[in-house]
């Protein structure tokens, strides 16, 4: 189910409420979280509604293979735009590491992903699987495609500094959260979101396994 959202601030606030609707209905869900520019109006959201996240779990998405005290790992993000914010256990929040398998096993203790929310790269990448990856794919090292280090070049000084590999979930893992909800925001995502959506479910582009999922809505605004 795709909905076209009338603002950012409308995106954000809509899947803000969904979140909020979990974690008081289930005050133990275990969410698995992105970061980039598209979810930073949710969890600006998700901190003005001062929500009790004291039984939450979180594994993110992704994570790049650098120092996590830099201003720009996902760490630091979480940090400072929702967890620093918020009253989750420090030891309630999880990034992907390595042995990757040990990574998955805390997922699998968990009892699995409640809610998954993910973004869509311009790429069709969901968390760092980039095109080609296996839709059987478990955490994993990766290095990243050409596309996404030019994406991702805004966030640092250089194209250069961008981390060249990363941590992901897998795609087989993603597909395992009982509910998931893809984020999209701005024209150039709206062909890919298109493909991914309506088009050939391929490794090609990594967000068309979505269609095989039966609990996934997706959240646009242009
Ligand atoms: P963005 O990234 O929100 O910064 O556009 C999304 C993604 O690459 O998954």
């Amino acid at each position: 189910m795709v909905h076209i959202l009338k603002s950012y601030n409308k995106l954000s606030s809509t899947v803000a409420d969904i979140i909020e609707s979990q974690i008081k209905e289930h005050p133990l869900s275990k969410l698995a979280l992105p970061t980039g520019s598209t979810p930073l109006g949710m969890y600006k959201e998700l901190v003005k509604r001062e929500l009790d996240w004291k039984s939450v779990i979180t594994f993110n998405l992704d994570a790049y293979l650098m120092n996590i005290d830099h201003p720009q790992s996902y760490q630091s993000y979480m940090r400072k735009n929702l967890f620093d914010k918020t009253n989750i256990y420090p030891n309630h929040y999880h990034f992907p590491f390595r042995p990757t398998s040990a990574f998955e096993d805390k997922i699998a203790r968990s009892m699995g992903i409640d809610l998954c929310i993910l973004g869509i790269g311009t790429n069709g990448h969901i968390a760092f699987n980039e095109p080609g990856s296996s839709f059987d794919s478990r955490t994993r090292v990766v290095d990243l495609s050409e596309q996404t280090i030019q994406d991702n070049s805004r966030f640092f000084d250089s194209v250069d500094d961008v981390p060249k590999q990363t941590i992901t979930m897998g795609l087989g893992t993603i597909m395992e959260s009982k509910k998931i909800i893809l984020i999209a925001n701005g024209n150039h995502k709206l062909n890919i979101l298109n493909v991914a959506m309506n088009g050939e479910v391929t490794e090609d582009i990594p967000a068309s396994i979505l269609q095989n999922h039966d609990n996934v809505e997706v959240f646009y605004c242009d």
